[in-house]
């Protein structure tokens, strides 16, 4: 009944944990069996380790939350060797984020996990957060070409690009993305955003800008997925603060195959599994054999 069939890889059901909110599955896991999950997505990796940003990285907004960590992760060969092993044996599909400085650092990253044991590689041209790289390949769809082409000259595993609200044309730049020879596309990432400190008088954040999530955002991803949707004909993963099952079923009748949820797991750790069951609950209760009926029906 949620069974979804994308890239050669079965999928047990929707539900994909976001990247940056599942870490690399340890602790979700310490507290249910994340393998009911359809897939996850690790936080998002580089070529080298990162620190991440200074100062406050997370800030709490009316209905959402703004972040700035900066891309801090343990580097694409430690990942491989200390945290894919474990992943692995958690019997979902496990897809790898990956960030860039640059073209080289992207394609360097790519290639290391083309030849790792993930099943699917997202390629996050969409991260606001960082000086160098990041939403910077992500605004413009020429400059987005460019990395796509690059990166997907080195993998041979399915490859999903996650996109930037903040793309100057969202269609155009999934088009562009398709064009290269991605095989998906996931939308959306936060949107560049900021927050200010009255009594200090200055910026929350020491990079000023951060990532809006949550469901602040919802109504907007849902339109962009939508729009998205009927320009390309690879499957959408749909992002942008979904929070419940409903919120789920929207996006995936606006086009999405996959929804991935991630600022509702730090409301809520049982987020994930709770979208889960509540999809098939809605199922069962409105006569619907399999999810696939309804993908793309708007
Ligand atoms: O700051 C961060 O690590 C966020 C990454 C992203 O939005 O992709």
């Amino acid at each position: 009944m949620l069974n979804i069939s994308l890239w050669g890889k079965t999928f047990k059901n929707p539900v994909v944990a976001a990247s940056g909110t599942f870490g690399f599955s340890r602790e979700y896991n310490e507290i249910y069996d994340v393998s009911i999950l359809g897939g996850i997505v690790t936080k998002g990796l580089t070529l080298n380790k990162r620190e991440g940003n200074e100062g406050i990285r997370c800030f709490e907004t009316s209905s959402g939350m703004l972040n700035s960590v900066g891309l801090q992760n343990p580097g694409i060969d430690y990942f491989i060797e200390n945290e894919l092993p474990f992943m692995k044996t958690l019997n979902t599909i496990i897809i790898a984020n990956l960030g860039g400085g640059s073209i080289e650092e992207y394609v360097q990253g790519a290639e290391k996990l083309d030849k790792s044991d993930v099943d699917i590689i997202e390629l996050n041209i969409s991260c606001p957060n960082v000086k160098e790289g990041g939403v910077n390949f992500g605004i413009k769809s020429n400059i987005a070409r460019e990395v796509v082409k690059e990166v997907r000259r080195v993998v041979k595993k399915p490859l999903v690009v996650k996109l930037s609200p903040d793309a100057e044309d969202i269609v155009d730049m999934a088009v562009t993305c398709v064009e290269e020879g991605a095989d998906g596309v996931s939308l959306v990432n936060t949107f560049k955003a900021m927050a200010i400190d009255i009594y200090k008088k200055r910026p929350v954040f020491k990079n000023v800008f951060a990532g809006l999530s949550g469901p602040a955002i919802k109504p907007i991803a849902l339109r962009m997925v939508y729009e998205v949707s009927k320009a390309v004909n690879v499957p959408i993963m749909g992002i942008g603060g979904i929070k419940d099952y409903k919120d789920a079923i929207e996006f995936i009748m606006a086009g999405a195959s996959l929804v991935q949820v991630g600022t509702a797991n730090f409301i809520n750790p049982f987020a994930c599994r709770d979208i889960i069951n509540g999809i098939e609950n809605f199922l069962k209760e409105e006569g619907i054999n399999s999810i696939n009926e309804i993908i793309g029906v708007i």
